[in-house]
């Protein structure tokens, strides 16, 4: 069994923004949830997992989008801010609050984004593609914003059809 449970869309704390983390927060120290954060991750076959997803109302992210020749790429963003976004890319997107569910999402292409490590050391990355897509996504849901706010009007009444079916399933709670 993962370590931490994924909560489902709607519930309620996928909506809220989350809280900053903040020096007390680093502190205490922020390893263990994010380890933890990374076993359900993978567990569950995703590439990004953020704080609220596991019940937590913070903005913190864990992402492993694997690099070009294969290799693992853990990335922890802490307070993540989006500095610049630069181009276009349409592509479809999974969520694991969302399960089941994959809809085609209107993305930037590139992306610099400015966060904090787990440590609480600045730094900045400057991402294209896949790994652009998954900051837009993470740093979305620390901010209450689920993927569904994404689509457009069609998709999001396509996507809405299609979790009233995924529910009856009863994969979806
Ligand atoms: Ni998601």
């Amino acid at each position: 069994m993962p370590p931490l449970k994924i909560v489902h869309y709607p519930e309620p704390i996928l909506l809220t923004v989350g809280k900053p983390v903040d020096s007390a927060a680093f502190a205490n120290g922020l390893g263990h949830t994010v380890e933890d954060m990374f076993e359900t991750m993978y567990a569950a076959g995703g590439v990004g997992l953020a704080a609220p997803q596991v019940g937590l109302s913070e903005r913190f992210f864990v992402m492993d989008v694997p690099l070009e020749n294969g290799e693992p790429n853990k990335l922890v963003f802490v307070n993540p801010e989006i500095v610049r976004v630069e181009g276009e890319q349409v592509g479809d997107e999974g969520c694991l609050s969302f399960p089941g569910l994959y809809q085609s999402v209107r993305r930037e292409m590139r992306v610099i984004v400015r966060a904090q490590d787990v440590a609480g050391n600045d730094f900045e990355l400057d991402l294209e593609g896949m790994a652009a897509r998954c900051v837009l996504h993470e740093t979305d849901h620390c901010d209450g914003i689920v993927f569904l706010d994404r689509m457009t009007v069609l998709k999001r009444e396509m996507a809405k059809r299609k979790i009233r079916q995924l529910k009856k399933t009863g994969k979806w709670e």
